[in-house]
């Protein structure tokens, strides 16, 4: 036991504490803001690390933000409980990326790979207009990334797509769709779509176990 008292250490109220100390089933804790449940989520992590219910390598905390993300680990942190720096404390975006970095390899893509924020893409996509002489102008590039994100946002990505299947007025965005494609794998890079989005995951062989 490395904790002697966690209970002292953090006050909890009867239905916080019922939490922290059911470690036998999942649990769904539903509560309006500022009512405790960070501290009841972060005493139950400490109390499963204490009672040896998990390695901290097997425990993850999704948060809403990077900042709430920081606070919680800074707050675990706190207990100086070995091994606490191999718990995945993210946000679901991270958390994403960081199982697709270390997959990168069976997506034909390296680990150390791209994210292109909105403003990266949007150069992408200006520099693929000059290129086709689309006028940007009457063409804004804003039209082919929600055209682009549109399919992505379902789980479709280019190669799922059959031309034929396109009606003519699309055309162009979906050759746009086609060459942005092709040079973000050249540029060994995704875009916030791709890997915030589940698809990149259904690439991934799901017949074996993902690599986390
Ligand atoms: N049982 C408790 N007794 C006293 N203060 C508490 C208790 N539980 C939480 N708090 C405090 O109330 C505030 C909100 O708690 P927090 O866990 O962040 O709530 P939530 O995550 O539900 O918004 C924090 O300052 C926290 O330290
Ligand atoms: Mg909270």
């Amino acid at each position: 036991m490395i904790i002697e008292n966690l209970f002292d250490l953090e006050n909890l109220n009867k239905e916080q504490r019922e939490a922290v100390e059911t470690l036998d089933k999942p649990l769904l804790i539903l509560a309006g803001a500022g009512s405790g449940k960070t501290r009841t989520i972060i005493s139950r992590i400490v109390n499963i690390l204490d009672k040896g219910k998990a390695w901290p390598s097997q425990i993850l905390a999704i948060t809403f933000t990077n900042k709430a993300a920081r606070e919680m680990k800074e707050r675990i942190d706190s207990y100086n409980i070995p091994g606490t720096e191999s718990m995945w404390v993210s946000t679901i975006h991270s958390a994403c990326a960081k199982i697709l970095r270390i997959n990168a390899e069976r997506l034909n893509y390296t680990n150390n790979f791209k994210v292109l924020d909105s403003h990266d893409q949007s150069v992408v996509i200006r520099k693929i207009l000059k290129d086709f002489n689309i006028d940007s102008k009457k063409y804004k590039p804003g039209i082919f990334s929600n055209y682009i994100s549109s399919f992505k946002n379902k789980g479709i990505e280019f190669s799922d797509l059959r031309k034929e299947e396109i009606g003519y007025p699309d055309r162009q965005k979906f050759k746009v769709f086609g060459e942005y494609s092709k040079r973000l794998k050249a540029m060994d890079a995704m875009d916030f779509d791709d890997s915030a989005t589940r698809f990149q995951m259904k690439s991934l062989d799901t017949s074996s176990e993902l690599v986390i």
